[in-house]
């Protein structure tokens, strides 16, 4: 290989036909006159145009197929080197780094020689050594083209904004309980929005048997397994879920707290003695008509119920979890839009209150296609407010234009896999931990199961792996009509 070209951070390098590169590889370009090198990634091959090729290609061609008549006379043999010439190809690399004594820095200043630089492949476990990817916490996300394993360290993926996007059924929510599992494993507490009931059974290996996080995994189906006592609510709950969920306006607000205060006063505090306080409010008709829309909404969800001895203690579970490590698991398979609103409301509001009375440590929250249940002003919130009380959020979507613009950018790591529509790798490009090159390049040819890893996680090298295979029943397969059938 042969350095031919540097335009900013971008350097081309004529590759010969024996020498093989593809898109992702990274090379070394070693300057030792400099005491330096290059590490650069390679983000598209292409055929270089050398004058006078295309001339002989052009020749070489059939004439109009009549065969060509005469003898090759080719007395200088040069007829082997023109084949060489015409199959070389063209590397276009981004430098992400300099290698010099022994330490990586983020620099692309200098310029290698041309004439005594040595350009060689560099192996991604040598590069992972030198970039200093793996730690103490280890996760092996799955093996490399050259038969290594990707290993990231856990705490990479601590205190950050995760995304986790690509075309439908590529491997997202495989990659996602990959990543829920492995932090289980180290203690840690984790929350899911469960948008397709496929994570309540990660306790049981695929053969069906119980596995390691049996106990850690606590599935909650709402209005099942997971209701609310009314008497227990804390206020501020009930109005977020009435205000956001809901959308009840302010002066049927101020009522509706009004009204909840003086029947927790009375120690009256029940779904039916509030629906009978608010038949007999005496108020504006569009007051008590919106307050009691919203009061069927609460008790039709199902979610809400007078006996305690039926509701489940959130906190409790949470502070299990803080102590040995679990998973709450939010099953919102079957839950209509406004239930499931009211639920998320409800969960989120728990869990921000357990973390900023220091109950909870910290969360990872892992959301499936957040945009069918978040609010809107919680986008926000999850970057700025609830991250630094200790939620660390990872969302999951096959439409990535639905995320907020600031979320791509505040993100610190980006599971990438594979996208072929222009728009949806647009809206990825925006992330500032990655350059929109790198991602339209590689994530365009990504095979199923394949998945670019961009940010922290992987010190800023983007890498791709394949994602390894998971002994976890995980009941993400899509429902088949033509399935088994011969
Ligand atoms: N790395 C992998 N190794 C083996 N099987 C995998 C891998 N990744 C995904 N699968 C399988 O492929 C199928 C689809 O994967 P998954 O449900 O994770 O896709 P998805 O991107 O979340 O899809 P959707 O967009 O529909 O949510 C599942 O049956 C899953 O078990
Ligand atoms: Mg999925």
């Amino acid at each position: 290989m042969k350095l031919y070209k540097k335009e900013g951070n971008i350097v081309q390098i004529l590759c010969f036909p024996t020498e093989n590169a593809e898109k992702g590889d990274y090379l070394m370009i070693e300057d030792s006159e400099a005491g330096k090198a290059l590490i650069a990634q390679v983000i598209d091959v292409q055929f270089a145009a050398i004058p006078g090729v295309l001339e002989e290609l052009l020749r070489t061609l059939p004439d109009g197929g009549e065969p060509i008549q005469g003898e090759d006379i080719d007395p200088m043999e040069i007829a082997p080197h023109i084949t060489y010439i015409q199959d070389a190809s063209l590397l276009i690399c981004k430098i992400r780094a300099t290698f010099q004594n022994d330490v990586l820095s983020p620099s692309s200043s200098w310029l290698p020689s041309r004439s005594q630089s040595l350009i060689r492949k560099l192996s991604i476990p040598l590069l992972l050594r030198l970039a200093n990817v793996e730690g103490k916490l280890p996760i092996i996300l799955g093996g490399t083209k050259d038969a290594s394993l990707l290993t990231i360290d856990a705490s990479t993926i601590d205190g950050t904004l995760n995304i986790i996007t690509g075309k439908k059924g590529c491997g997202k929510s495989h990659l996602s309980k990959l990543l829920m599992v492995s932090l289980l494993g180290y203690g840690a507490t984790v929350v899911v929005f469960d948008l397709n009931g496929e994570y309540s059974s990660l306790g049981f290996s695929a053969d069906g048997k119980r596995n390691m996080y049996f106990d850690k995994i606590h599935a909650l189906t709402p209005s099942q397994n997971f209701k609310v006592a009314v008497n227990q609510l804390h206020l501020n709950v009930v109005m977020g879920i009435l205000i956001h969920a809901l959308h009840l306006p302010g002066t049927s607000a101020r009522e509706f707290r009004r009204m909840w205060k003086q029947l927790k006063d009375k120690g009256n505090l029940t779904l039916s003695s509030l629906g009978e306080a608010i038949r007999n409010l005496n108020c504006n008709q569009h007051v008590r008509d919106a307050l009691s829309s919203r009061y069927h909404s609460l008790v039709n969800s199902g979610f809400f119920t007078d006996t305690p001895a039926e509701a489940t203690l959130l906190e409790e579970c949470l502070l299990k979890a803080n102590d040995k490590g679990g998973a709450l698991i939010v099953n919102l398979k079957n839950t209509s839009t406004i239930d499931r609103q009211i639920v998320v409301e409800y969960v989120l509001g728990k869990l921000v209150d357990s973390l900023s009375s220091w109950k909870l440590k910290a969360a990872f929250l892992f959301a499936e296609e957040a945009h069918l249940y978040l609010r809107e002003t919680y986008w926000d919130d999850i970057v700025t407010r609830m991250r630094h009380f200790g939620l660390f959020t990872t969302f999951v979507t096959n439409q990535p234009d639905t995320i907020r613009e600031n979320i791509y950018r505040q993100a610190d790591n980006i599971f990438l896999f594979n996208f072929t529509n222009e728009h949806d790798l647009d809206v990825v490009s925006r992330a500032a931990r990655v350059d929109a090159e790198t991602v339209r390049s590689i994530a365009r040819d990504l095979p199923p199961h394949h998945c670019l890893t961009l940010g922290r996680v992987v010190h800023d090298f983007p890498i791709v792996a394949r994602v390894r295979t998971l002994d976890l029943k995980t009941m993400g397969e899509t429902r088949l009509f033509f399935k088994n059938m011969n």
